[in-house]
Parts: structure tokens; C-alpha cells; sequence
């Protein structure tokens, strides 16, 4: 009878466990820092170890603004992988670039979500786009699809730019690192986005010509 009620139990609370995934399957993030230009105060190490350090590879789009012949940004879409597990390793500082010559090198239509494999993170999370949100577009890191939060349909969070600096590294071919903070959904309050690779578009373009996209990577820090 005791056994009974015990695999009951048991059996109970794995249900429990497969039906709610609460945490992701990942390495322990604690003591992880992000390595920030020391002569800027926009991005801070926030007091507290990342939820989440993945890595983004990608596109950013643009179209062209026929008022000023420069490209603009209208959104950016990416797969991300679980990089927590790679963080003390050798390869986690430049992993961003072993990621982009392989995005490089690929035919423009193929698979994104192979990369991670292929530079030691195979674990999918998730994707990083943007939605409609209030009068524009907003970024959105949505787990919802893939991944050990699948299903979980609060496992995403809509962000809000607070800062951005240029890439301390090549700041006409890296865009940007950002700070941003969630203004929906539960997967993270903070954002940042850092050691970019790629991504910036050509210095001018002629108005009326396609949209492009730019292959760039990236990690994502989420808190
Ligand atoms: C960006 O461009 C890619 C194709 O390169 C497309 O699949 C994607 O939907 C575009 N996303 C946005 C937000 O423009
Ligand atoms: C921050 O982003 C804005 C808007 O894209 C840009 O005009 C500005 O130059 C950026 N600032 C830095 C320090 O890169």
C-alpha cells in the first residue's frame, strides 16, 4: 500500500514536472558577468546572475528611408541557443564569431537553427524578432516554440530600448549593445544584447530600392 501511494506520488510529480517546465534546461549562471567597455555607464552588470546567455544568429532588415538615402531598421529575426553550459569554456569569448563565418558562409536560405550545433551550443531556446507593440515594433525573445519552455505560453518577453552603445569592437559592422527592459511577458526583466557581430547596413541607399537583411550574431544576456 505504502509503495502504492509512494509511486503515486511519484508518478504525480513527474507529471507535474513534464507539464510545467519551470526551468530551462541549462548551466549554472552564477558569478557570470558580461565583459563591458569600461568607459561607458549605459550598460551595468546588473547584481545578479543572467537567467539566460544565449547566443543570437541572424538577420537585421532594413528598408530604405527615400528622405535621407539611409537604411533604417524594421525589425530583425534570429534563433537563439543556450550558451550557459559554454561559459567557462576557451570558446565562449568569441563564439559570436565562430558563429557568424559559419552564417557567412551559408546559402541565404538556409537553416539558422543548425548553427548552434555546429559551434558546440545544440540546445534551440528560442527565437528573437518583432511584433506590433503600441505605435511601432517592439523586439520580442519568445521561447515558446522550441525548446525546454516549450509550450509554456508566458515564456517570452516584448522589450523597450533604455540604452545603447557602439560596438567597442568594429562599430560600422557591429551594430550596436543595447540595454533594454520588458514591457510583456515573464521570461526576463532586463535584456542586453552584446558582442555583436555584423548586422549594419551600408552607409546610403537609393531610395525605392528593396529592403535588405544583414547577417549579424550576437549574445543576448536576459535577467
Ligand atoms: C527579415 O528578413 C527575413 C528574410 O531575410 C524575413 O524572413 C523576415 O520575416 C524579416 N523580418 C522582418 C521583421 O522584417
Ligand atoms: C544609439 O542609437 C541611436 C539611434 O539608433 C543613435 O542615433 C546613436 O548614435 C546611438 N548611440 C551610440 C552611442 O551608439
Amino acid at each position: 500500500m505504502l509503495s502504492l501511494q509512494l509511486l503515486g506520488a511519484l508518478s504525480s510529480a513527474a507529471l507535474l514536472v513534464s507539464a510545467s517546465p519551470l526551468f530551462p534546461r541549462t548551466c549554472p549562471t552564477t558569478g557570470a558577468t558580461m565583459d563591458l567597455p569600461a568607459d561607458q555607464t549605459k550598460l551595468v552588470n546588473p547584481n545578479a546572475a543572467p537567467k539566460f546567455i544565449l547566443l543570437g544568429a541572424g538577420v537585421q532588415n532594413y528598408s530604405c528611408s527615400a528622405a535621407t538615402s539611409t537604411y533604417a531598421s524594421i525589425g530583425a529575426v534570429a534563433s537563439l541557443f543556450d550558451i550557459s553550459c559554454q561559459q567557462k569554456s576557451p570558446a565562449f569569448a568569441n563564439i559570436q564569431d565562430a558563429a557568424f563565418d559559419i552564417l557567412e558562409a551559408a546559402p541565404a536560405d538556409a537553416s539558422v537553427d543548425a548553427i548552434g550545433r555546429q559551434v558546440g551550443a545544440p540546445e534551440l531556446m528560442g527565437y528573437h524578432y518583432f511584433v506590433s507593440f503600441g505605435t511601432g515594433i517592439s523586439p520580442k525573445w519568445d521561447f515558446t516554440s522550441t525548446g525546454s519552455h516549450k509550450g509554456d505560453a508566458s515564456a517570452y518577453v516584448i522589450g523597450a530600448k533604455d540604452g545603447n552603445i557602439s560596438s567597442p569592437n568594429d562599430p560600422k559592422t557591429d551594430v550596436d549593445w543595447l540595454v533594454l527592459h520588458g514591457v510583456e511577458g515573464s521570461l526576463a526583466a532586463q535584456m542586453f544584447r552584446v558582442d555583436t557581430v555584423g548586422g549594419q547596413p551600408p552607409s546610403s541607399c537609393t531610395p525605392g530600392s528593396d529592403p535588405i537583411s544583414v547577417k549579424y550574431t550576437a549574445k543576448y544576456y536576459l535577467y
